[in-house]
């Protein structure tokens, strides 16, 4: 079994919690907060058995093998070493890094300390995207010519982490790493080229974003993200000689239909997912753990993202203006 602590009572971990008593090799033991009042009260409405003020207090308990790092954007690096200095397993939330140097310093230090270090994308670990990637892998729709892929939702006005730029706000960050990472998926690798365009919120962070990647094979890809409009989320990939349209790629429900079109002919193929999703992520980091399984997002996954939505974000300022 894996004893789990939680860094912090995010709100993300109302997914994972259950989706960790969910898995067959894990067990919820401790949570921290930075203030006592919080740690209680939350250990208490969640059931868990430990409440433990400050993060390192928790990281410094022995008897905790794994850490869940849900915390704002900018303190991921930090207690991501600070848990491999424990000698603590870690899942962190995306996005693990701003850039590829920290995720080297992750993946050197998690290496001396043989820890496992994987960046937390659920989808990663859902039987949709294994058949999308099988799929384009045996040719369906052709070569890949374009990826067309995009996150939203309407991001509630009251403080939040996501519109602080000291906290790593802006929705590139927070859900950009979704379109991006699955059109490198899909291509296999990073792209040659990035464009960025951005509408920048009052407080300094990207309020909704696209971007352009340019692959070496003369393939592009399209990534949208925002917090403007409602929820939404979309992936298409279109090849030499068809399409396929991926029905909620970052979030599966429990059956999915995917459209596969060839020669004017559309073919539904039904995909049958996790009854609850973050389940398989868990039980994959587990396996990784515990049977030494290969990691489904490796750190070198982690880099090539830190990579591009730096890459991304770096366009996106320093874009020049054509007017037409
Ligand atoms: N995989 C997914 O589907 C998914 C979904 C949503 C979010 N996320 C990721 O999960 C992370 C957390 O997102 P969230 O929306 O759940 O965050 P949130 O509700 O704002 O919680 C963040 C937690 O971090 C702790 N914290 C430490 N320093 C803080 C500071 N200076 N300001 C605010 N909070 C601070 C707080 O815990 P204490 O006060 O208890 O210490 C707080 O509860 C982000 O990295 C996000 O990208 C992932």
């Amino acid at each position: 079994m894996l004893r789990w602590g939680i860094l912090g009572t995010a709100r993300i971990n109302r997914r994972v919690i259950p989706a960790l008593r969910l898995a067959r090799r894990s067990d919820v033991a401790a949570v921290a907060s930075r203030t006592r009042a919080r740690a209680e009260a939350y250990a208490r409405e969640w059931s868990i058995p430990r409440a433990v003020v400050g993060y390192q207090t928790l990281l410094d308990d022995s008897s905790i093998h794994a850490v869940y790092i849900p915390l704002p954007n900018t303190l991921h690096v930090e207690w991501t070493l600070a848990a491999i200095a424990a000698g603590k397993h870690v899942l962190c939330e995306k996005p693990l890094a701003f850039d590829a140097a920290d995720v080297d310093r992750i993946a050197q230090a998690a290496s001396a300390a043989k820890v496992i270090v994987e960046e937390g994308f659920m989808y990663r670990h859902e039987p949709l995207t294994a058949r999308v990637l099988s799929l384009l892998g045996d040719g369906a729709i052709g070569a890949i010519r374009a990826v067309v892929s995009g996150f939203t939702f309407a991001l509630e006005p009251s403080h939040n982490i996501r519109l602080d730029p000291q906290l790593g706000g802006g929705s590139l960050w927070d859900v950009g790493g979704y379109p991006v990472t699955y059109t490198q998926l899909i291509m296999g690798h990073e792209p040659k080229m990035v464009f960025g365009s951005a509408h920048w919120h009052a407080s300094g962070v990207d309020e909704e974003f696209m971007g352009m990647l340019r692959f070496d094979e003369g393939a592009t890809a399209n990534i949208f993200a925002g917090f403007r409009t409602p929820y939404r989320t979309w992936l298409e990939v279109l090849g030499s000689e068809g399409g396929l349209t991926v029905p909620n790629p970052f979030r599966p429900g429990p059956i999915e239909t995917l459209e596969l079109e060839r020669r004017s002919t559309i073919e539904r193929i039904e995909v049958t997912g996790s009854p609850e999703i973050f389940v398989r992520e868990i039980e994959d980091f587990e396996a990784a753990v515990l049977d030494r399984a290969p990691q489904v997002v490796t750190l070198a996954e982690s880099r090539r993202t830190a990579a591009t939505l730096a890459a991304l974000h770096g366009a996106a300022r320093e874009a020049g203006r054509v007017s037409p």
